[in-house]
């Protein structure tokens, strides 16, 4: 637990920005969320279940591990349910981080493992990456005997690359087993290469490893703070210790048990992101720019002319009524990351890039 010491050195997490002073009508492209609302079928049950919003919810979102178990072919014992994966990302500090203790999180990945960390006082270790790729070497190299968490985002955010099977394969085997790895899947239903392992396939044979999942991506609920991990039954029985009585609301606890399960409406969502993702890809990627090769539903990109150039492609993509995500605060202040939209948000989006290049001299 942290001491009030301890967070004066600690930056408070900065959200995608949602406005632009002056003006009401924007294109958020600055949080990686879906750019679609709840299907009509989630919307009904939302407006339903509000009506009993006086009443507790149920305390261990039983129904929604349900259908999350259904969905997903999981044994629902293995799940767990919290507001946001963000809220198991900080119990899995709460749970296993004391002063003195060490976590590895590789440079440029998603802030709130730092943050968490720090704040129940354990000394992060940034082990290196390669073209901004978590490089495996450099995580075992890190390791100590203090190590008690490594967090990999698989694929990470803000970068959208992520580690293939075979690499993690031969990288979890080398962890000791008393370390637990944080494998955050937040982005994995966009990723249908073979290669990719969200991580759950090991849950059966390692007892150290807990699968982060979101409500915030896909599923379209970022508002409604839902998440879930899968793990094994005794690191279920911790968080279950740890958490708040009712961590997760009850609309949200239905709507994701309905979300979870329109298998049609994931598959549209699916469809419209991969067509989407490579065509803003390929139009950028015609620009003086550095533009990585994402499979999530945002895009990595590198200004190559620096920092400056990022400023001035920032500020013409606001007056545009456009908000993208800027990456200072992950030290890439050179870089910026930016959401698959809508199909008039990705298109206007791409002639506001193109029409910056064709002036900015
Ligand atoms: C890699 C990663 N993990 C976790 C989260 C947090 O997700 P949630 O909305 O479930 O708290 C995000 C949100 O952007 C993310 O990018």
């Amino acid at each position: 637990m942290s001491t009030v010491k301890t967070l004066k050195n600690i930056s408070a997490y900065q959200a995608g920005e949602s406005k632009i002073a002056g003006k009401n009508d924007v294109i958020k492209l600055s949080s990686n969320e879906s750019p679609f609302g709840p299907s009509q079928k989630v919307l009904d049950k939302i407006k339903k279940v509000s009506a009993t919003a006086n009443r507790y919810p149920e305390s261990g979102s039983v129904q929604l591990k349900d259908s999350i178990s259904k969905r997903y072919k999981l044994n629902k014992k293995n799940i767990f349910c919290a507001n946001g994966s963000d809220e198991i990302l900080g119990l899995i500090c709460q749970l296993y981080l004391t002063k003195g203790d060490e976590v590895i999180i590789p440079h440029n990945s998603f802030l709130m493992y730092e943050i968490y960390s720090k704040i129940n006082n354990a000394k992060v270790i940034k082990s290196k990456t390669i073209d901004y790729n978590v490089d495996v070497k450099s995580i075992l190299s890190s390791i100590s005997k203090k190590t008690k968490i490594i967090f990999i985002a698989n694929p990470n955010n803000p970068t959208g690359l992520y580690l293939d099977k075979l690499s993690l394969d031969q990288f979890i085997k080398k962890i000791p087993k008393k370390i637990i790895i944080v494998l955050d899947a937040a982005y994995a239903e966009y990723l249908s290469e073979n290669d990719y392992e969200s991580g759950m396939s090991y849950i059966k044979k390692y007892d150290n490893i807990i699968v982060t999942r979101t409500f915030s991506k896909i599923y379209g609920l970022a508002s409604l703070r839902l998440g879930w991990c899968y793990t094994n039954q005794g690191i279920i029985s911790l968080l279950d210790k740890i958490r708040g009585p009712f961590n997760v609301n009850r609309i949200a606890q239905e709507a994701g048990a309905v979300a979870v399960l329109e298998k049609n409406v994931e598959k549209k969502l699916i469809s419209h992101n991969k067509i989407w993702l490579k065509k803003v890809k390929d139009e950028l990627s015609k620009l003086p720019l550095v533009v990585y090769d994402s499979q999530a539903n945002f895009i990595f990109i590198k200004c190559k002319k620096g920092i400056k150039e990022k400023d001035r492609l920032n500020k013409y993509l606001l007056s545009k009524s456009i908000i993208i995500r800027t990456l200072d605060n992950y030290n890439m202040p050179e870089c910026i990351r930016v959401t698959i939209g809508t199909e008039k948000e990705n298109k206007i989006l791409i002639g506001a890039f193109k029409s910056f290049f064709k002036n900015d001299k």
